[in-house]
């Protein structure tokens, strides 16, 4: 069976991963982070779609049969370039589309909160398609967040402070449901709800995604939840553009002991 393919910058979209792989168990992937050029969120646009279009060609040419977006910063600003570069075979499903479908259906008209790095947040995809679906929209920018993950900061004072600086003003406290338009934020999920009140719902991306994958990939929408993957392991590899020992504990962490790490050589011709 052919693969999935699925990117991000760094390990934020293991979280994506992950679900993927216990939705699809019995489908091989293979991951790509972006490690060298990472935080994405800082990037401009135009440099983001020159690295997910990159990686989405390489995945393709790696036998991918789907390329999965797993980056808001990626899926914001790149989307049509990656359909572009990789053509209308490969279906390329990102991560905004399918968040926004749920919480549009689930939160009809209500106030959504959203933050996401800067480059997600100023591409206005968020803003857009939820205003489109009736909902009111407060978005906010915290581009220290992903960077201070990555780097294995996550559920510490480092973080805590971050959060404070973000959203200790109060400004998501009338929101109905906050979303983590980052895949790197679910890694820190107890600690945002803990600035929020409780009636406010935080949604991950991760789980709504690979239930769209599933749609895709399945074709006809069978749930493959539950299969032994054991039966037949599944090939799960995971590529980086630079070996960093907080990827390396990442990924064992989402994947104990299958994983097979590797630095790919897409890089390593001469292109920044
Ligand atoms: N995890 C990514 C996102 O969802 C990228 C974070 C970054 O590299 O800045 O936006």
């Amino acid at each position: 069976m052919q693969p999935i393919g699925i990117f991000d910058s760094g390990i934020g979209g293991l979280t994506v991963a992950r679900a993927i792989a216990d939705r699809l168990p019995h489908v091989p992937m293979v991951y790509f982070g972006d490690t060298a050029h990472l935080p994405y969120g800082d990037k401009s646009p135009a440099l983001i779609r020159q690295y997910a279009q990159r990686i989405s060609v390489h995945l393709k040419e790696k036998g991918c049969q789907a390329i999965v977006v797993a980056c808001n910063s990626a899926s914001s600003n790149a989307l049509e370039a990656i359909q572009e570069a990789v053509g209308p075979e490969i279906p390329v499903i990102d991560v905004l589309q399918p968040v926004v479908a749920v919480v549009s259906k689930r939160f009809s008209g209500a106030s959504v909160g959203v933050i996401g790095t800067r480059a997600t947040i100023e591409s206005g995809g968020y803003q857009r398609l939820l205003t489109k679906e009736g909902c009111e929209v407060i978005a906010i920018a915290t581009p220290l967040l992903a960077s201070a993950i990555e780097e294995g900061f996550h559920n510490g004072l480092v973080s805590e402070a971050l959060l404070d600086a973000y959203l200790g003003q109060g400004t998501f406290n009338d929101v109905d449901a906050l979303i983590l338009g980052c895949t790197h934020y679910p890694l820190i999920a107890d600690q945002i709800a803990a600035f929020l009140p409780s009636s406010v719902e935080i949604i991950n991306s991760a789980e709504i995604v690979a239930d769209a994958v599933a749609m895709v990939v399945a074709g006809d929408g069978v749930r493959m939840e539950g299969l032994d993957a054991s039966i037949a392991p599944v090939l799960r590899e995971f590529l980086v553009s630079d070996l960093t020992v907080s990827f390396a504990r990442s990924a064992q962490r989402f994947f104990g002991e299958e994983v097979q790490l590797a630095e790919s050589s897409l890089w390593s011709h001469g292109i920044k």
